[in-house]
């Protein structure tokens, strides 16, 4: 796909993976709306982004609402006009150290209403001007956990479980939405450090123990902006950010996706 002079949302870009594609998506000549539940801090992300010459519009957003999210739908019909991509980034990690048994429903619950029930409220809010156009872009983030599950996946079981629905997601759309003119690409970052501090969120609490080091080590956001643009270029069905994603998915598959044998 071509960037230039496209109309961009993207869900929780006021910081981290989401913020470093904005700005990517600026540099190739992109309008950016930052769809984030923190208003200030998406405000702060738009402003930065105008000062430096770009166009950026912030929008407060809780995805797990209905309402916001329709507000947000026509927000920027009203700003820019139809958005020609969407992508779906905000995430709540909702992370604690836990066995599976301690997880209450409620975690579980918030889970799955932000992290994929917030994509398809996206997906209601601006598919319908997309498929009338019979053109657009639309991106799922998942994560490479999804594809490629490591030990720590087992601290993370309402988190993975979400990227596992949006994986799934991200394929029955490509279906749902190829032969009517809209690119369907999911996303699945590696293990990346957006708290610029170097020291993941997960290897502090822990999660990472006993896995190999180049497990552990985290790119930059910049860089996992990088490789989505570069996928989404060529409509990429599937855009992952993860060193030698390929190698270790074969090695999954000749594992008959045993994650036990896969990644130990
Ligand atoms: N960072 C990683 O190592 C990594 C690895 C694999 C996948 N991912 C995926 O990449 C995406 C971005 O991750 P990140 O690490 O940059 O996240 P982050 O925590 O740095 O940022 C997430 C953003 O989402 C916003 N948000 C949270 N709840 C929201 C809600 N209800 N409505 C709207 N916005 C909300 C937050 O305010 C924040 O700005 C996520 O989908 C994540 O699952 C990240």
């Amino acid at each position: 796909m071509e960037f230039k002079h496209k109309i961009a949302v993207v869900t929780g870009a006021a910081r981290g993976i989401g913020l470093a594609v904005c700005q990517a998506l600026v540099a190739e000549g992109c309008k950016v709306v930052i769809v984030d539940i923190n208003a200030e801090a998406a405000e702060q992300a738009a402003e930065a982004i105008r000062q430096s010459g770009g166009e950026a519009l912030a929008l407060a957003c809780d995805v797990s609402s209905d309402s916001q999210v329709a507000a947000v739908g026509l927000a920027v019909q009203q700003a820019f006009g139809d958005a020609d991509i969407l992508i779906n980034n905000a995430v709540a990690h909702l992370l604690a150290p836990g066995n599976v048994d301690d997880i209450d429903l409620d975690r579980w619950s918030r889970a799955l209403d932000i992290n994929v029930l917030g994509y398809v409220r996206m997906l209601k809010a601006f598919l319908p001007a997309m498929l009338a156009r019979g053109s657009g872009y639309v991106v799922t983030t998942s994560s490479s956990l999804a594809i490629l599950p490591n030990a720590a996946t087992r601290h993370m079981l309402p988190y993975i479980t979400s990227k596992g629905a949006a994986l799934g997601l991200s394929y029955g759309l490509s279906h749902a939405l190829r032969s009517r003119g809209i690119v369907s690409s999911v996303f699945c970052p590696g293990l990346t450090d957006t708290s610029g501090t170097g020291i993941t969120k997960v290897k502090a609490l822990g999660f990472m123990e006993g896995l190999s080091a180049k497990l552990v080590e985290p790119a930059t956001s910049a860089s996992a902006a990088s490789i989505l643009l570069d996928g989404m270029r060529r409509e990429d069905a599937l855009i992952c950010s993860h060193e030698d994603w390929e190698a270790s998915l074969e090695l999954f598959a000749q594992n008959r996706l045993d994650p036990l044998s896969a990644f130990q």
